[in-house]
């Protein structure tokens, strides 16, 4: 979900909606705006995308209010459940990001006492409990109202009687301040922001502000003050930009070459065969130390963890896996004190990956990020890691961020591998190897015509196989995940060899299977895999970087030939635009895949 507030001298309404509308990839199933009107709030809102929200809104002088795009968690997205949310007397308007876990019990205690809902949001909650408040302020009443209140929040309080001000407050869901020239911003996110102004203010989690036009004043959920030093951001308004492209999936595809060469500046070591990643905070001697490496993230976060792992593993011989970071925290995880763990997410906000930093710390488990989005809060709780330096990435479908987070891995397994047994000779290999990857990325990113072609001569598949044996099994796994989320096509991932224990039964000249096969000592086993597809009558695209005998396969994609233990990252960029051009041809909503959000906040 996504939010914004303006305080200042401008009509507030434009402001709020061009900030939601980049904020939009955050979760677009309905969207509102409320601003204060002649002593009232006027509320606009409706279900559907924030072209929606702009074609009902009229022009209004007002020069405060507040916005939200929603992603749907309580309640169907409908105008009734669309935020802002009024209190009964339409005093106080409040949105919402997060979840507010008790609830129900709030409501039943506010209908007890004849308080009567208008939507099933846990967020219209907040609202009545605000205007029940009889405080001296604003922030005193959003204070003890959030005393009695369980979850997660990130929240902005509006009150007719107060235009003035705003009141926000933050539990494990972000806000952030901008700091504009006699007019203040709020939003959730900074690409909200940095249109208007790049000096921030990120709250803590327990913290509430006051914002005027004027400034801001902080303070705890205990009545503390606190001091905060605003922030530049470094990202430029551009940034946020299609720059030509027809959408940001594209743009950030195209990226990558770009990205993966600012994720190693700085940071191989010709010279002792090495990496260095100053920010992990761990010198020789703990690395030496390190038993066991796991890997937590959710989506494809999680498939980039897994490729770490078998990076971990072949550099390093440390023993390594990968967990989604939501199994791991909810299941009473043993932590290994002897393990490095590592937390993975582009956004650093995804709650569940977050959660499971927090288990881990209190169970004494030793935790780094590795985290696209510097300020976030999972690059805050883990202290130590690696940022990603993929630069914004908008598009809800994951591509430079995922392969930065692959390469940043390499690097980490090169770390880890020279303390220990790797040779120098073997450390340089990688080195050499990593240097090329841009390059090498540029080469697959110029197949894209050849791929949309297949991309076409598939797209009217009702489901689809990806197939990857060992390194290429995260692979497989990550490129049926974009199909799903942004074609809409049923994609299964199978290691290839379980394939004979059951899947196969369903391979038919409808069911097409891309097969990955890295050029390692299995060819000759997935060559016997795409044989066993075949022989059912099914279609196969190879997408590979060995030799593979004509006419084996329907369609093979080739992509060049690296370091072996580097492929599983130039194979995955075949299949990102593979994924592409399939819902092109379908004329999918690329950059916003139904349903789905860039960042989820909540469980
Ligand atoms: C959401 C997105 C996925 C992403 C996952 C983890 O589900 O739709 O594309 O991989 O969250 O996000 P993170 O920001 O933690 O990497």
């Amino acid at each position: 979900c996504g939010i914004v507030g303006y305080l200042g001298v401008r009509p507030a309404t434009p402001v709020l909606v061009e900030g939601l509308h980049r904020l939009e990839y955050r979760g677009y199933d309905s969207a509102g705006v409320a601003v204060v009107q002649d002593g009232d709030i006027v509320v606009t809102k409706t279900a559907g995308r924030v072209q929606d929200l702009r074609d009902k809104l009229t022009d209004n002088p007002a020069t405060v209010g507040i916005a939200h795009t929603r992603w749907a968690t309580h309640g169907e997205p409908s105008d009734r459940n669309a935020h802002p949310h009024l209190d009964a007397a339409g005093r106080v308007a409040v949105v919402h990001n997060g979840i507010i876990e008790n609830a129900e019990q709030l409501r039943a205690q506010l209908t007890a006492d004849g308080v009567v809902f208008v939507s099933e949001t846990d967020t219209e909650v907040l609202a009545h409990l605000v205007a029940r408040e009889d405080a001296a302020t604003l922030e005193d009443a959003v204070r003890a109202a959030l005393r009695g209140v369980e979850g997660t929040y990130g929240l902005v309080v509006l009150d007719r009687s107060r235009p003035g001000e705003l009141v926000v407050a933050r539990n494990g869901s972000p806000i952030v301040l901008g700091i504009g020239d006699g007019e203040m911003f709020i939003a959730s996110d900074v690409a909200a922001l940095v249109h208007h102004t790049q000096q921030v203010v990120f709250l803590d989690d327990g913290e509430l502000a006051t914002v005027t036009a004027e400034g801001f004043r902080t303070s705890t959920v205990e009545a503390r003050r606190t001091s905060k030093t605003p922030t530049t951001v470094e990202h430029a308004a551009d940034d946020y930009e299609l720059g030509g492209h027809t959408d940001f999936m594209r743009k950030e595809m195209a990226e990558q070459p770009e990205a993966i060469a600012r994720a190693l500046r700085g940071r191989l070591d010709e010279r002792f065969a090495t990496a260095h990643l100053g920010g992990l905070g761990l010198d020789p001697m703990a690395l030496r130390a390190v038993k066991r490496v796991k890997f937590l993230g959710c989506g494809s976060a999680y498939y980039a963890g897994q490729m770490g792992a078998a990076l971990v593993e072949e550099l390093a011989r440390i023993p390594a896996d990968a967990e989604p970071a939501s199994e791991f925290r909810y299941r009473n995880p043993v932590v290994d004190p002897d393990a490095l763990y590592v937390a993975v997410s582009q956004s650093g906000e995804t709650i569940d990956t977050l959660a499971a930093v927090q288990e881990l710390r209190r169970k004494g488990g030793r935790v780094i990020g590795a985290v696209n989005v510097v300020g976030s809060a999972i690059a805050r709780e883990c202290g130590s890691g690696v940022f990603l330096h993929a630069g914004p990435e908008v598009s809800v479908a994951s591509t430079k961020a995922l392969t930065n987070m692959t390469v940043s891995f390499a690097m980490l397994a090169l770390l880890l591998g020279r303390v220990r047994d790797l040779s120098a000779a073997a450390g340089a290999r990688i080195v050499t190897g990593l240097r090329a990857l841009p390059g090498q990325v540029e080469r697959v990113l110029a197949d894209d015509a050849e791929i949309a072609r297949i991309a076409k001569r598939y797209a009217h598949a009702r489901h689809m196989f990806f197939l990857g044996r060992v390194s290429g099994w995260p692979v497989a796994r990550e490129g049926a995940q974009k199909l799903k989320e942004i074609s809409y096509i049923h994609a299964e991932a199978y290691q290839a060899a379980e394939l004979k224990h059951g899947p196969l039964a369903l391979v038919d000249a409808d069911m097409p299977s891309v097969v990955i096969v890295p050029a390692d000592d299995l060819v000759a086993k997935n060559i016997g895999t795409i044989e066993q597809v075949k022989a059912r009558g099914g279609p196969v695209i190879a997408i590979t970087n060995a030799d593979l005998p004509d006419g084996l396969a329907d369609e093979v994609i080739r992509v060049p030939r690296g370091e072996p233990e580097l492929d599983p990252i130039l194979l995955t960029i075949p299949l990102q635009l593979l994924a592409y051009h399939t819902a092109s041809v379908l004329g999918r909503d690329i950059d916003k895949p139904r349903n789905l959000a860039k960042s989820v906040t909540v469980e």
